[in-house]
C-alpha cells in the first residue's frame, strides 16, 4: 500500500522472502490462533511450536500475556484497545514472516474485522486461521487465572464471552475442537495440515 507521504518510499532489498525460505527448507506463514480466554492457544501454540524446533524448523511464538507486558502494554480491552492489539500484532508477524519464520501467535482476537485485517496484510496462503474451539462453558470450568470467576462477579469489565462479544470464525483453515481432544492430537492435525500446505515437510 502507498505510503500518505509521497516522500516515503517503499525498498526493495536483495536478500528476500523467497530466498531465507529456500535456505531455511520451510515456507513462512502466520498461524493464527484464536478462541476465548482459557481455551487452549497458547498451551497448543507453544506445544506446536516444541515439535517444529525439533524437526528443526525456526519459529516465533507471539502471545497474548507477553505482548501486553511489552509491545501493547499501553493497551486494554475496549473494542478499539483490541483492535489496535491486533493490528500492531500482524505488523510484527508480517515482519517475522518476511524473515522467513513459521508465526504462531496466540491472541483472543474476537472480532473478524481484525483477523481479516491481518490476513489482508499476507500473500495469499500465508495467513492460516486456527480456531481453538473450545466452549464457553469448558473454559469457565477450567478458568486457570480465575478470570471468568472475576468477570462473573464484575470485577472486569469487558471479558471476552462473558459482557464482551466472541466472533468465532466461519472459515478457519484448521479447526480443532480443544475441549475434547488432547493437546497432542491437536498438534499433530496442525502438523499435517502444515504438511498438506507444503510449509513444511
Ligand atoms: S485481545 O482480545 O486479542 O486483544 O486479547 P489478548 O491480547 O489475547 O489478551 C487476552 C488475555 O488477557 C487477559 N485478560 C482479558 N481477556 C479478555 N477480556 C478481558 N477483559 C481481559 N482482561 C484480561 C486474559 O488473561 C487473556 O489471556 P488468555 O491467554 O487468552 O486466557
Amino acid at each position: 500500500q502507498p505510503h500518505d507521504d509521497e516522500n516515503v518510499v517503499w525498498h526493495s532489498h536483495q536478500t528476500d522472502k523467497a530466498f531465507r525460505a529456500k535456505q531455511k527448507k520451510q515456507k513462512p506463514c502466520v498461524m493464527w490462533f484464536t478462541g476465548l480466554s482459557g481455551a487452549g492457544k497458547s498451551t497448543v501454540a507453544g506445544a506446536l511450536e516444541s515439535r517444529l524446533a525439533e524437526l528443526g524448523h525456526h519459529t516465533y511464538l507471539l502471545d497474548g500475556d507477553n505482548v501486553r507486558h511489552g509491545l501493547c502494554r499501553d493497551l486494554g480491552f475496549s473494542t478499539e484497545d483490541r483492535r489496535e492489539n491486533i493490528r500492531r500484532i500482524g505488523e510484527v508477524a508480517k515482519l517475522m514472516a518476511d524473515a522467513g519464520l513459521i508465526v504462531l501467535s496466540a491472541f483472543i482476537s474476537p472480532h473478524r474485522q481484525e483477523r481479516q485485517l491481518v490476513r489482508d496484510l499476507l500473500p495469499e496462503g500465508e495467513f492460516l486461521e486456527v480456531f481453538v474451539d473450545t466452549p464457553l462453558a469448558e473454559c469457565e470450568k477450567r478458568d486457570p487465572k480465575g478470570l471468568y470467576k472475576k468477570a462473573r462477579a464484575g470485577e472486569i469489565k469487558q471479558f471476552t464471552g462473558i459482557d464482551s462479544e466472541y466472533q468465532a470464525p466461519e472459515l478457519p483453515e484448521i479447526h480443532l475442537q480443544a475441549g475434547e481432544a488432547s493437546v497432542a492430537e491437536l498438534v499433530e492435525l496442525c502438523l499435517e495440515s502444515l504438511k498438506q500446505r507444503q510449509i513444511i515437510r
